[in-house]
């Protein structure tokens, strides 16, 4: 008897969307160099992802065009997330609202649109996450309106001001900075709902709710705290050394596949660098950061542990202005694009229903015996 504990080198599916070379740091869209793709447009990533090839002009005016028109979300799911309360958790919320549409929107999987589906889930998701922290922040409800760009849209909705153009930039450089990985627990979760053939809305719901553990999703989160905590460069030596000490981790550090630089976190650090430069808050924090990984690879490298796109993601955010319970919800917003494709390749392409079995290891046949002929334990 194999028993494969967390599925580990198990392959649950082939994919054409995401390579991942963990030794040499290779990170690929679709035969595409993540350094090459991130020059690009997050729409035309998403038309990449969904249809398989760079969109041409037109190609992209269309999948714009359906985005444009799907950002409005019922209204009902709206009043549920302002109903919520500002303590609510971000990722509990999204998920709630995603399982409220679950319920609205018509639930079978229909082959012929579920590309559209896809891309109405991409743009209600900006509303949702938009409304998640404006909810939070005691603000009134808003729907993102059609711009150039998704990312400018999200912004400018969130914040209720013109983003700057490096905000954009960066904005829609860590959407396609987490589009994808190829099928984390929160994907394999999702993937197991898609295998039932339920609802592409229902699929989110199950990734959402597997992103919220603290073992996947909160690691941006969790590496910006501990910059916090470290409060000034001249403490991380000490810092470190203690967390050493103590056998706890480095969040934003070490990775199950890569065992060098994660390909992502060099450009989120670039981004850190540069948006920080503009908020000397984050300067603070970018700074600390910097020396903590430093002193990370002086006394990790050998054990293979490297940055890893958790590190500075929490800066760029940070720099642009979210409030750190939002960074979770971010990563989740751009990776709708990347659940929804593999639901998509799994459904379409190799579809089968998703169920493992479990070897028995309780006792052998019982006799039942009625609760008055059972002996007291006290
Ligand atoms: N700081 C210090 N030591 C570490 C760290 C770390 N961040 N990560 C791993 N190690 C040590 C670990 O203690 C163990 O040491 P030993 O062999 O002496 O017991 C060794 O390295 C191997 O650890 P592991 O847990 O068996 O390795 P893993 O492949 O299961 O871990 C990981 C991967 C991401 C869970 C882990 O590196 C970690 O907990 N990192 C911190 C949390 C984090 O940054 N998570 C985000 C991951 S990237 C998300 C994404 O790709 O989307």
């Amino acid at each position: 008897m194999q028993v494969s504990r967390g599925l580990e080198d198990v392959i649950i599916k082939t994919t054409s969307l995401t390579f991942i070379d963990g030794e040499k740091g290779i990170l690929r869209y679709r035969g595409y160099d993540i350094q090459d793709l991130v020059k690009a447009s997050y729409e035309e990533l998403i038309y990449l992802m969904l249809y398989g090839e760079l969109p041409n002009k037109e190609e992209l005016e269309k999948v714009k065009g359906i985005i444009n028109e799907s950002y409005e979300v019922p209204e009902s799911v709206i009043n549920v997330l302002f109903s919520l309360g500002r303590s609510c958790d971000p990722l509990g919320m999204m998920e709630t609202a995603f399982g409220a549409m679950a319920s609205i929107y018509d639930p079978k999987w229909d082959r012929n649109t579920d590309k559209e589906t896809a891309l109405k889930i991409i743009a209600k998701a900006s509303t949702i996450t938009c409304n998640i922290m404006r909810s939070k922040e005691g603000l009134k409800p808003r729907t993102p309106e059609p711009s150039e760009s998704y990312a400018k849209s999200f912004l400018r909705s969130t914040f209720d001001r013109e983003p700057r153009a490096d905000e954009i930039r960066a904005m829609n450089a860590s959407l396609i900075l987490y589009t994808d990985h190829e099928v984390p627990a929160s994907t394999t979760a999702g993937l197991v709902t898609a295998s039932t053939l339920s609802d592409m809305y229902s699929c989110i719901v199950s990734a959402l709710s597997a992103l919220k553990g603290p073992l996947h999703g909160g690691a941006a989160e969790g590496a910006f705290k501990q910059f916090q905590e470290i409060g000034s460069p001249d403490k991380v030596e000490e810092w470190f050394s203690e967390t050493m000490k103590e056998k706890k981790r480095i969040m934003g550090f070490g990775h199950r596949v890569y065992k060098t630089y994660d390909p992502r976190a060099r450009i989120f650090k670039e981004l850190a660098d540069s948006l920080s430069s503009k908020n000397p808050k984050a300067r603070e924090y970018y700074v600390i950061a910097s020396k903590l990984e430093e002193v990370g690879l002086r006394e990790l490298h050998e054990r293979k542990l490297y940055p890893n796109t958790d590190f500075y993601s929490g800066i760029v955010f940070y720099s642009i202005g979210f409030p750190v319970y939002m960074f979770t919800p971010l990563f989740a917003l751009a990776r709708m694009l990347g659940w929804t494709s593999h639901f998509i390749e799994y459904v379409e392409e190799q579809h089968r229903l998703i169920r493992p079995r479990a070897a028995y290891v309780g006792p052998d046949r019982r006799a039942f015996k009625p609760i008055e002929e059972r002996s007291k334990k006290v």
